[in-house]
C-alpha cells in the first residue's frame, strides 16, 4: 500500500515536471510570446511535409492527421530518389519535424497547416532566381541525393535564424525553453545537411556543370538579397574575411564575426520563403501566405 502511494506520488511529480514545458492554453505566455512561438509553425509544417514525403512517400495526412487540423494538402510534394543513407537521415528529420509541430501546438493554439507549394517548379524557381537565369533543364529537387540535399539546404537554416532572432524577445521561461530546444535540433539538421554537401562540394550538379559549393553560395546570396538585411547567410566556401576569425575559406557552418549564428526577424523570413523580398507579397512555398498573427498582419 505504501509502495503504491509512493509510486503514484513519483508518477505525479514526474508528470507535473513535464507539464512545465507545455502549457496547453498558452495562458502563462505573454501575447508577444504566443505570436513568436506560433510563427515558426509555418516553417515546421513545411519541413515535416518535405522531409516525410521526400524520404517515405507520405506526409502528415497519413502519419499524424490530427496535426493537419484541416489544412489543405501540400502541392506537388513527392518521394525523392535517394540512396539508403540519405533516405534514413531525411526520414529522421521528417519525424523530428513532426515532434516540433506537436511541441509548438501543445504550447500555443497555433493554426491548421497552411497551403504549401513544394512542387518541382517551386524549387526550380528558387534555383533560377539564385542564378539569375533559368537553369536548363529546370532543377528537380526530387531527382537524386545531391539535388534533394541542395533543396533541403534551402529550409532548416531559415528556421534556425528565426529561432536565434526570437530568443531575446521572449519573456517566459517556458517559451525560452521551447525555442532553445527547437533551435538545437534545427541547427543540428542544418549542420548535417551542410556536412553532407561539404563532402560533395567539388562535385558537379548534373547536367549543369556547376559545383555543389557554387549552388550553396548562390542560394545563400539569394536569401541575403531577399531578406534585405545584409549578410546573414553564407555558402560552403566564402572569402576568408567572412570565415571563422576572418581566416579561412571553408565554411561548414555559417556564423557572424565571432562565429555566432545569424538572427532573422519573422519579416525577413517571410520575404525569403515567399520568394518576393516583401513580407506583404505571398508566393513561393506559401501561395496563400503564412499563418498566424505576425504573418497575417502583413497580408
Ligand atoms: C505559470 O504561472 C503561474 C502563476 O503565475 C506560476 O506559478 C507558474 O510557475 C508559471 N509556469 C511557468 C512554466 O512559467
Ligand atoms: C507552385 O509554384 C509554381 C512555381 O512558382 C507555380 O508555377 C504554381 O502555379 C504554384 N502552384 C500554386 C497552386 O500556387
Amino acid at each position: 500500500m505504501i509502495l503504491v502511494s509512493l509510486l503514484l506520488l513519483i508518477l505525479h511529480l514526474l508528470s507535473s515536471s513535464c507539464d512545465e514545458y507545455f502549457i496547453n492554453d498558452g495562458n502563462n505566455l505573454t501575447k508577444s510570446d504566443v505570436d513568436l512561438i506560433e510563427f515558426p509553425l509555418n516553417i515546421e509544417y513545411m519541413e515535416a511535409e518535405f522531409f516525410l514525403w521526400g524520404s517515405l512517400g507520405y506526409g502528415l495526412d497519413k502519419f499524424a492527421p490530427q496535426l493537419v487540423d484541416g489544412g489543405p494538402k501540400p502541392i506537388g510534394v513527392r518521394i525523392a530518389k535517394l540512396s539508403p543513407l540519405i533516405r534514413d537521415v531525411i526520414a529522421q528529420f521528417g519525424f523530428q519535424e513532426v515532434g516540433h509541430v506537436r511541441a509548438i501546438k501543445s504550447t500555443v493554439r497555433g493554426f491548421p497547416r497552411p497551403l504549401l507549394n513544394l512542387s518541382i517548379e517551386s524549387f526550380a524557381t528558387v534555383m533560377n532566381d539564385a542564378f539569375g537565369h533559368p537553369l536548363q533543364p529546370s532543377f528537380d529537387p526530387y531527382a537524386n541525393d545531391i539535388n534533394y540535399l541542395l533543396a533541403s539546404y534551402v529550409i532548416p537554416y531559415v528556421g534556425l535564424t528565426g529561432y536565434v532572432g526570437a530568443n531575446p524577445k521572449l519573456h517566459s521561461p517556458s517559451a525560452k525553453r521551447l525555442v532553445a530546444g527547437l533551435l538545437g535540433v534545427e541547427s543540428g539538421q542544418d549542420a548535417v545537411l551542410r556536412t553532407l554537401l561539404y563532402e560533395r562540394g567539388r562535385e558537379n550538379v548534373e547536367p549543369y556543370g556547376i559545383t555543389v559549393t557554387e549552388f550553396t553560395n548562390r542560394i545563400s546570396e539569394l536569401r541575403n538579397k531577399l531578406g534585405r538585411q545584409g549578410i546573414k547567410d553564407e555558402g560552403l566556401r566564402v572569402k576568408p574575411k567572412l570565415g571563422a576569425e576572418g581566416s579561412i575559406r571553408g565554411n561548414i557552418l555559417a556564423g557572424g564575426k565571432y562565429s555566432l549564428s545569424y538572427d532573422r526577424t519573422p519579416e525577413e523570413i517571410l520575404r525569403i520563403v515567399y520568394g518576393s523580398g516583401d513580407e506583404s507579397k505571398p508566393g513561393g512555398f506559401y501561395p496563400n501566405g503564412a499563418e498566424g498573427r505576425i504573418a497575417k498582419s502583413y497580408l
